[in-house]
């Protein structure tokens, strides 16, 4: 799901054909239509910027999403689990704001495709399952692809904050890190503890 995501987000910053072909010839030859490789990433602390934009785009995104996730999910725990991340999340982007002030960089949202796939193919997904069970273990798999998205990225920009001199900026990111590990690890652990056991039972009936 991630990678198809990753494709989709490729594919939507190539754009045209010819564009997409030049590509395939040397990936790695900037072209002013991908966000990733444009002309304005320069240095690493370009990259470190536009990164906080990719994820505030994200996490808010993921924002608008999670009271359609708390209402689809029937399992209380699930339920209780979705809107303490959906607290977490305003939390997430109220620290991205701080780090943009801390780094005086510019406010503002970079539109990623990425993230967009992954939550679209969740809602589609969950839009054709009628099983409650089978549903709770759709929503917990497409809750984890997000927060593995949101991990990686956060992994990058506190590696990069940390190599530009600002463990400042690092330690508020590591906080959200750390917030997206353990929803990772509570969903994992929902999953195994019940939910997934309750979603195959009801195949054998
Ligand atoms: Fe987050
Ligand atoms: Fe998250």
């Amino acid at each position: 799901m991630l990678f198809r995501a990753a494709l989709q987000c490729f594919a939507a910053k190539l754009g045209t054909a010819s564009e997409r072909a030049g590509y395939l010839a040397n990936p790695f030859k900037e072209s002013g239509a991908m966000g990733w490789f444009s002309s304005d990433i320069q240095s690493l602390d370009d990259l470190f910027v536009h990164t906080l934009q990719d994820i505030y785009y994200a996490e808010n995104k993921i924002l608008k999403s999670l009271p359609t996730m708390i209402d689809k999910a029937s399992d209380p725990k699930l339920k209780e689990g979705f809107r303490m991340h959906l607290r977490e999340t305003e939390t997430h982007v109220a620290r991205i704001e701080e780090v943009f002030r801390m780094h005086n960089a510019t406010k503002k949202a970079v539109n990623c495709p990425a993230i967009d796939g992954i939550i679209e193919e969740a809602e589609e997904i969950a839009g054709d399952i009628s099983d409650k069970k089978v549903l709770d273990a759709a929503l917990i798999a497409a809750a984890q692809a997000v927060e593995h998205y949101e991990i990686t990225r956060y992994g990058s920009l506190i590696a990069w904050a940390k190599q530009l001199g600002r463990p400042d900026c690092a330690s508020v990111l590591q906080k959200t890190l750390d917030e997206e590990k353990a929803t990772d690890a509570k969903l994992t652990q929902l999953a195994e503890s019940g939910v997934n056991r309750e979603a195959g039972a009801g195949a054998r009936t």
